[in-house]
């Protein structure tokens, strides 16, 4: 891939705008989700491997039932599996809980029933990739860690109209989210990339004139914004003789 990322990338104070227009945003229309006040990177793990495939609204009691069932990495770590299943009874992709279960006892076992805060480290537990390790330690620890989930990756494709699907410029896109993410506030800033991409970017029907990045928008800017980002093409149909 040759194309450059963006202009923003080369810009510094346009990153610095776009940080803090973006925080101003969040501060004002960021959602007050039960993870957000949460400091226990146990419980922020709990909640980002939820959300990986399921949806805010769903998730919420989930949560909630979940961590008066398993209030700590111990409780989690010497339940039996079945238990731990029929807590995620309706949650879907039961490997995650499998995950879950299986990490709670390696961090019981290597990491004092600590969560590690090392990103190499986090990464090697089972059920967690390099987006759900950067919200875990940018929520938990508040750490300079950026993520690109589904959201992230629209929202970043839009902002610099992106001219190929997201799935084909991944590199491009993690460096950017590295760029973008605002060194004195990582926490905020990846929620407030979250929530922006929930609330405002949205897939279908983006609200752009709500948006904090509306000026600095590339694909609202060329009126794209319903056209990005790029969809991958389908194969082509089977030609019927
Ligand atoms: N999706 C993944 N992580 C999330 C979070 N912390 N808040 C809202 N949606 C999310």
């Amino acid at each position: 891939m040759t194309h450059r990322l963006s202009p923003f990338a080369q810009d510094y104070s346009l990153i610095i705008d776009l940080r803090r227009s973006l925080l101003f945003w969040y501060e004002r229309q960021g959602r007050d989700l039960p993870w957000r006040n949460q400091t226990d990177a146990y419980t922020i793990w709990v909640s980002e491997i939820m959300l990986q495939q399921t949806q805010v609204k769903t998730v919420i009691p989930y949560y909630q039932r979940w961590l008066v069932q398993f209030p700590t990495i111990k409780d989690l770590a010497i339940a039996p599996l079945q238990t731990v299943l029929k807590a995620w009874e309706g949650l879907g992709y039961y490997a995650r809980a499998r995950n879950l279960h299986a990490s709670a006892q390696i961090i019981v076992r290597d990491y004092n029933s600590l969560f590690p805060e090392n990103l190499e480290e986090v990464l090697k537990l089972p059920g967690i990739g390099r987006t759900t390790a950067g919200g875990i330690l940018s929520a938990a620890f508040n750490q300079p860690v950026s993520i690109l989930d589904g959201n992230v990756k629209r929202v970043l494709s839009r902002l610099i109209a992106l001219p190929v699907p997201p799935e084909k410029a991944l590199p491009q896109l993690w460096t950017f989210s590295d760029e973008l993410i605002d060194p004195q506030y990582p926490k905020d800033f990846n929620q407030a990339l979250m929530d922006l991409g929930a609330t405002i970017c949205t897939r279908s029907h983006p609200s752009c004139l709500l948006c904090p990045w509306m000026q600095y928008c590339q694909a609202y800017n060329k009126g794209m914004q319903s056209e990005l980002p790029m969809r991958e093409s389908s194969p082509p149909l089977p030609h019927k003789k």
